[in-house]
């Protein structure tokens, strides 16, 4: 895991989406097309707000999967994340994607949701995952401790409590128990069967999940510790999410 320090979110937002949309481009020169991961969630607000602005990429080439959805929750809801991502990304785009898989969060059966979903997935090797990582250590919904055996690429996951207090305290939510007790998530080898990884934690409140993740033992008990074992993962900071770190100090 290769690890980049940017001043402030704006500059880790620009410097993430280069990274990634060249990525991309070299995708689609190679294989005609690109496969990619979108993830939600405020550590995302300036990366896909860059990405959508990279100039040169054939969108109507890509086909993005969504990372992860709460169980329940409809798309009418301020804290939906297919909402989120129609407002914040796809409709930015200059040109439609290929397709858009999202996670149909409040689908009846959510186990055929992410048999539906992985399905998919098996036939789209991803090129590029853009995701983040979570005040608790967690990459997509894979709340501590994670499941890094599992294979099968979504899953119904429980939130846990440090997960559930990040989404209020961001304002996502009116109230503690407002917040879903259930997600579909991506699971974690699905997310390193990615070619490349571009990975964004800014904020003071990611410094010791992101010193957990870098520089301790790779352990379910810190989710996103997995991405230490990818060869193409680029850990985006800003100063104040690198404050804890030893080699930053
Ligand atoms: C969130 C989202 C994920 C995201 C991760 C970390 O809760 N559901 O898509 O990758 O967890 O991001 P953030 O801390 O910005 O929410």
């Amino acid at each position: 895991m290769k690890t980049v320090i940017k001043p402030d979110r704006a500059a880790l937002g620009a410097a993430s989406a280069r990274h990634g949309a060249e990525l991309l481009r070299q995708a689609i020169k190679a294989r005609g097309q690109a496969n990619i991961i979108v993830a939600t969630g405020s550590s995302q607000f300036e990366t896909l707000e860059a990405l959508a602005r990279e100039p040169d990429i054939r969108w109507d080439r890509v086909t993005a999967f969504h990372l992860d959805e709460y169980v329940g929750l409809p798309i009418t809801h301020p804290a939906s994340f297919r909402l989120y991502l129609w407002q914040r990304f796809v409709k930015n785009l200059p040109l439609p994607l290929a397709t858009f898989h999202y996670v149909n969060g409040d689908a009846p059966d959510p186990q055929a949701e992410c048999r539906r979903l992985g399905s998919l997935i098996k036939e789209k090797p991803i090129d590029v995952a853009f995701i983040g990582i979570g005040e608790n250590g967690h990459v997509a919904f894979n709340d501590p401790p994670a499941d890094f055996e599992t294979r099968e690429p979504y899953l119904t996951v429980t939130l846990d409590d440090a997960c559930r207090r990040q989404q209020l305290g961001e304002g996502w939510f009116p109230t503690f128990n407002d917040v879903p007790r259930q997600a579909i998530s991506m699971s974690p080898r699905q997310i390193l069967a990615s070619r490349s990884i571009v990975c964004t934690a800014p904020d003071q409140r990611k410094a010791e999940a992101v010193r957990n993740t870098v520089e301790g033992p790779v352990t379910p008990n810190v989710p996103a510790s997995i991405l230490q074992s990818h060869e193409q993962c680029t850990l985006f900071l800003d100063q104040a999410a690198a404050s804890m770190l030893r080699s930053h100090a």
